[in-house]
């Protein structure tokens, strides 16, 4: 299906469908935004990369990740560029290619440090207004249906239990075969620190939008919670334009 398709048109005149998935970390985000953006023929845009990104300047620059006006500074000479690709996000830092270096731990916690700051989420809330404007896009973070695309046609606020989501991201990360070696504890411990700071920040907190649809996998395969998914746009789309995402919610 393209996302030319006639049934993509938005409830906002001259744009076609925003897809928002918000959700805390390990609840599958990634893979069924993918899997959507796929299936209903969208563009696919991780939020998270981008401040996964800008969170590897700092890192690289030595700055304080606590040093909000270092890291406003810093935002203001910096260029990041999201370009949607088949599989994973491009990520351009100042015209580099950074893909591959957002992944690790290190990052991972900087990136939650540094999101916490309004002037770097309104900086980073303007980038991805510009990106998804015409629609057409699934977009992924944790405050898109809430602030970026307040009124993006279908939410998804997806989540699952921390002990779920850590065991998950424990497998990614290697699991038991990974070296240097580490125990699943740690690593939802690690999550726990990043859904509490993610979630308790002043500044448009983690929470669901009151019109999105949750879908909570903890006891589904990641194929059950992506059939889900494929199944909440379904009957967004066949749905006509006057009834907004509020009557999906019920
Ligand atoms: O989705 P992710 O794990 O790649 O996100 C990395 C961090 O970025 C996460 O800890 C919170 C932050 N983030 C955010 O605050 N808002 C978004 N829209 C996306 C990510």
């Amino acid at each position: 299906m393209s996302a030319e398709d006639s049934s993509f048109c938005s409830d906002v005149p001259g744009r076609t469908m925003i897809v928002a998935i918000d959700g805390p970390s390990g609840a599958g985000k990634s893979t069924i935004a993918r899997r959507l953006a796929s299936h209903f023929g969208l563009l696919n845009l991780e939020t998270g990369a981008m401040y996964r990104a800008f969170a590897l300047k700092a890192l690289r620059e030595g700055l304080p990740l606590d040093d909000s006006k270092g890291l406003e500074a810093l935002a203001s000479e910096t260029t990041i560029t999201l370009e949607p690709g088949e599989e994973d996000n491009r990520v351009l830092l100042d015209g580099e290619d950074v893909t591959g270096l957002l992944r690790n731990q290190i990052v991972t916690d900087a990136a939650s440090r540094v999101s916490v700051f309004p002037a770097i989420r309104v900086w980073m809330v303007r980038l991805q207004q510009q990106l998804g404007e015409k629609g057409g896009v699934v977009m992924e973070g944790r405050d898109i249906g809430t602030v970026v695309f307040p009124h993006a046609e279908v939410k998804i606020f997806l989540d699952a239990a921390p002990e779920v989501r850590g065991l998950r991201r424990y497998d990614q990360l290697g699991g038991s075969s990974r070296k240097p070696e580490i125990q699943p504890e740690e690593v939802i411990q690690d999550l726990r620190a990043r859904d509490q700071r993610d979630r308790t920040r002043a500044d448009s907190p983690l929470r669901a939008a009151a019109d999105a649809v949750v879908l909570d996998s903890t006891d589904m395969t990641l194929e059950e919670a992506v059939q889900a998914a494929v199944d909440i746009v379904t009957a967004k789309l066949s749905k006509p334009l006057d009834q907004s995402t509020d009557q999906l919610a019920s």
